[in-house]
């Protein structure tokens, strides 16, 4: 079925990735869940009508008591409300620590699925089934999840790593056009990040399925290497994403996440140039890749602008900003740079 790229955390888990593989959840829930009686399906008021009968009546077909829990679509599943919603749900049917969740849709629903898996009587077992480009490629493995407080996004959250995820690309024929288009941003970066043969064929227009199992991999190898982003890789997935998260900001999160990334990235590339570490032609190459794909170069935001957002991040030093950047396509490094040297690159 596809292809299966293991990832090596605390809990060794498999994403199986491939077109038409939606079907064999059946068989991994059972392996995969072996005390579980009780499965909750927690899926979104946009995805459930399209995929959670077929995904529930297999399940049913391979032995489980299954609850679909429809949460509303957007970031409003990520709320304190919800959250509690959930649990209470699962309180309701009498789930005990031998059952499982299953988040079937987007990445608002995986990370709010972990979590509720993370925290539900201490921890219970739970997989993926992501249903848009940017959680195949991103959200859905590596064990980051939570939910948003009123100050801010991801505020709350825990690492928790999947039992398994099944990424079925077939499901991708129903995503909005904008949301593939986001999360191909995403793609990109993985790409500038990778290197070699994976941005050659990117740029080269390559096949796109390939490019998804790429990033993947790419993922699972970072996450296999440093799971709790303490040994300074998993970091390299923010490449981009200083500029990306300030523009998302500034514009009220109008922008989607991808492209802001996407912009983000022509950034990385130009501030890697500036330290001489990328070459010309490479800045040139990435940001014409970018904006051939119908991105945008600024928004109309000024670097300081944008600078000036990304310094107010909580996440921040007082004095000082890491940055990803590229010392070449395929080698990411982390440079920290004073704040004011940042506010002030020729950009
Ligand atoms: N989305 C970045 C990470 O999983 O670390």
């Amino acid at each position: 079925m596809g292809d299966i790229i293991s990832v090596k955390a605390t809990t060794e888990y498999n994403v199986y990735s491939g077109k038409n593989i939606l079907q064999s959840i059946g068989g991994l829930a059972r392996e995969s869940f072996r005390t579980a009686f009780k499965l909750g399906v927690i899926s979104d008021g946009n995805v459930a009508p399209l995929y959670a009968d077929s995904v529930c009546q297999t399940l049913r077909t391979a032995g489980f008591t299954v609850y679909l829990i429809v949460v509303p679509s957007g970031e409003e599943a990520k709320s304190l409300k919800i959250y509690g919603d959930v649990l209470n749900k699962l309180v309701e049917y009498g789930f005990t620590r031998a059952d499982a969740i299953i988040g079937l849709g987007g990445g608002v629903v995986g990370d709010l699925t972990g979590f509720v898996a993370a925290t539900f009587l201490r921890g219970i077992a739970y997989a993926n089934v992501p249903t848009t480009l940017l959680s195949i490629v991103d959200s859905s493995l590596g064990g980051k999840t939570g939910i948003n407080l009123p100050g801010g996004k991801n505020l709350c959250g825990a690492f928790k790593q999947p039992a398994f995820v099944l990424s079925d690309y077939a499901l991708l024929k129903t995503l909005p056009p904008a949301e593939v288009k986001s999360g191909n941003g995403e793609v990109v970066k993985y790409a500038l990040l990778k290197g070699g043969d994976f941005y050659k064929n990117l740029l080269a227009g390559g096949n796109a399925d390939a490019f998804l199992t790429d990033c993947i991999k790419y993922k699972a190898d970072i996450v296999s290497e440093d799971e709790f982003e303490t040994k300074g890789k998993r970091i390299f997935l923010n490449l981009g994403h200083t500029v990306a998260h300030a523009l998302e900001k500034l514009s009220n999160f109008t922008i989607p996440h991808g492209n802001a990334v996407a912009t983000g990235l022509i950034y990385a590339a130009r501030i890697s140039e500036h330290y001489g570490i990328l070459s010309n032609a490479d800045a040139n190459a990435v940001e014409k890749y970018i904006l051939s794909q119908g991105y945008e170069k600024n928004y109309g935001y000024s670097f300081k602008t944008l600078a000036q957002n990304a310094l107010s991040d909580k996440k921040t030093s007082q004095d000082s900003i890491s940055l990803v950047l590229l010392h070449g396509i395929g080698k990411p490094v982390v440079y920290k740079i004073k704040t004011a040297e940042f506010l002030a690159l020729p950009l």
